[in-house]
């Protein structure tokens, strides 16, 4: 049977399509570990707010340590992508260098990685335009993440960029000629775009030589770590009130996990399905020591949520030190996050103009 583009769009999130992704992700990390120097990791998110502890453990300490392997890392502050689903921007300026701060107190470091913005790349989103030549309007409605997306905006009407933001995604890859794509479940189908665009683009434009494509084709890094949610026991996020942000103090921390949910059961037992409020205690626990979840239930066993509240506390507040105290340090220092993401941008902007050119040139635009 064959497999068109199209299905292959659709089923980027099933089940026998994750567990390849799943594979390949752990020969990619056997390959890392042997040599990080084939590698570009890409990766991005939108400064729509602060970064919490959620962020911290299920995302940016991963990139910290896929950098730190020694893999060229290239962040991307996705600031054209936060209008994709509302209609403002927000402070935009104060979260873009919070987002920054976050970054660079919780282990990137501006001397290694390129951190960079969308708007300040104009080649960078030049690409869109080709790119959009070669995906289908009816592939681009099929995207599950995009439709999730329109439904968590409360019967908000599809706007042009939420649907095309996925080959705007594509661009972001493939500009720098990224191979290595940090990602949640969640942005899968993304990245099955992306490939399909590169695809496409060598297909239609191809240089005489096949073993030197305009394009690679990326590859997703799926992240390890548990989502932690928050401290009620749902999904963590900001309008909740239930976040631990990275930004808040050892106090703040201590406060928001004393009031956090427990149950009626004083016995600690490490139970996702059953006891999610106490379990996600004990997830954040050990993630934050390296210690297993039941090991450390088995320590507190019948002292109750108390003691693991206080255990939880001192963790996270021990792991979030440093972090913390570099990230006080650079908050009163605009002057030296400008220059990070200046000289960003502009790394970014040669790489950007470097691709363009290419694209350009295989399409017999150069004049
Ligand atoms: N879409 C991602 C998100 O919402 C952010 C993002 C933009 C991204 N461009 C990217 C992630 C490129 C990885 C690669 O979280």
């Amino acid at each position: 049977m064959t497999t068109t583009s199209e299905d292959q769009l659709a089923n980027s999130t099933n089940e026998a399509s994750l567990l390849r992704t799943q594979a390949r992700s752990e020969e990619i990390e056997s390959a890392i570990a042997e040599d990080p120097s084939p590698f570009r990791m890409l990766t991005g998110a939108r400064p729509t707010g602060s970064l919490h502890l959620g962020h911290y453990l299920g995302t940016i300490r991963d990139w910290v340590r896929i950098q730190d392997l020694g893999v060229d890392t290239w962040i991307l502050v996705a600031d054209y992508q936060v209008i994709t689903d509302r209609d403002g921007v927000g402070p935009l300026r104060e979260r873009v260098l919070g987002l920054l701060t976050d970054y660079i107190a919780a282990g990137i470091d501006p001397t290694r990685a390129t951190i960079f913005t969308h708007s300040a790349v104009p080649a960078l989103n030049q690409l869109m335009l080709p790119f959009l030549s070669l995906v289908t309007e009816a592939e681009l409605h099929r995207n599950p993440t995009v439709k999730a997306e329109l439904e968590a905006t409360d019967g908000r009407a599809m706007s042009g960029l939420l649907l095309t933001y996925p080959v705007h995604q594509a661009a972001d890859i493939l500009f720098c000629k990224a191979n290595l794509v940090p990602v949640g479940q969640d942005q899968l189908p993304h990245l099955e775009q992306t490939r399909l665009i590169a695809q496409r683009f060598d297909r239609r434009y191809g240089r005489a030589d096949p073993e030197r494509p305009v394009f690679r084709r990326p590859d997703a890094l799926l992240s390890e770590a548990p989502h932690i949610l928050g401290t009620d026991g749902v999904k963590m996020s900001k309008s909740r009130g239930n976040t631990i942000e990275l930004r808040m103090s050892a106090d703040e921390t201590a406060r928001m996990l004393r009031k956090a949910k427990t149950d009626a059961d004083r016995h600690i037992t490490y139970d996702p399905e059953h006891r999610p409020e106490v379990s996600n205690l004990l997830l954040m626990a050990s993630l934050a020591t390296g210690e297993a979840p039941e090991a450390i239930a088995e320590r507190i066993g019948d002292k109750g949520a108390g003691t693991l509240k206080a255990l939880v506390t001192e963790a996270v507040n021990e792991m979030l030190a440093p972090v913390r105290a570099r990230r006080a340090e650079l908050a009163d220092d605009e002057a030296y996050l400008l220059d990070v993401l200046h000289a960003g941008n502009e790394k970014a902007n040669e790489r950007a103009d470097r691709t363009l050119h290419q694209v350009r040139e295989a399409m017999h635009m150069i004049y």
